[in-house]
């Protein structure tokens, strides 16, 4: 079978990532988490202490940093040189932070160059908010998934529950409504869904669903 170049875009906490990679691993695909590119940088800053309004630090950063992204067969293991971050870019202090990191020209720029890189030859599953509308405006195929933010917001909240997490509801969803500000109206590649992006909003999906909702999408394509 024809062996596709797919885009998720979407805001923060709709499992885009979870439903990339179940699908990926379900059709043999590589997938590449954009995201953690971004928390990989973020990390680095912090890591130099690099400071986000020095902007000549910040350049010197993206031109000397050498992040890899291992795609294995249904995660991503990501690395900042020699040292692997896989797990040390999932604190919320970088999450907090990659925000303003990602709304940095310079940084877009260099990391959006990786990505066309490893998309080429095709059989890969990007995910991020720009992959349709920049990093791949050819992609054969492009999806833009989505979910109200209660939605979105309960399911990170019985994450945080599950890990023993204080963190309320109200919370949560505040965090998530002012990320996707952030990300909605940053002047540089804000979140949007392509022209030519299929909506799938997935509030009343579960992750088998949205997954399976997807690899019919790519099923479609090919035939
Ligand atoms: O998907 P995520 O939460 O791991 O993404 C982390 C941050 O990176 C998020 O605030 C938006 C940003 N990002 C981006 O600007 N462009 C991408 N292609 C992927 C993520």
């Amino acid at each position: 079978m024809e062996r596709l170049t797919v885009a998720i875009d979407g805001p923060a906490g709709a499992g885009k990532s979870s439903a990339a990679r179940l699908v990926a691993k379900r059709l043999g695909y590589l997938y590449i988490d954009t995201g953690a590119m971004y928390r990989a940088f973020t990390w680095a800053m912090l890591q130099e202490k690099i400071d986000i309004g020095d902007a000549e630090a910040v350049r010197a950063l993206t031109e000397r940093i050498d992040i890899r992204l291992e795609p294995l067969e249904d995660k991503c293991r990501v690395f900042v040189g020699e040292r692997e971050v896989t797990d040390a870019i999932r604190t919320q202090d970088i999450s907090s932070r990659v925000s303003s990191v990602s709304a940095l020209a310079v940084v877009r720029e260099k990391l959006v160059q990786l990505q066309r890189n490893m998309a080429e030859g095709g059989g890969v599953i990007l995910d991020g908010r720009d992959i349709g509308t920049v990093v791949l405006p050819k992609a054969d195929l492009k999806i833009f998934l989505t979910a109200s933010v209660e939605s979105r917001a309960r399911r990170r909240y019985l994450e945080v529950q599950a890990k023993g997490g204080t963190e309320t509801l109200e919370d949560i969803a505040a965090s998530i409504a002012s990320r996707d500000d952030m990300d909605s109206h940053r002047a540089v590649s804000p979140l949007r869904q392509a022209d030519d992006a299929i909506l799938l909003d997935n509030s009343e999906l579960n992750l088998e669903e949205t997954a399976d909702a997807i690899t019919d999408l790519i099923q479609q394509r090919c035939r």
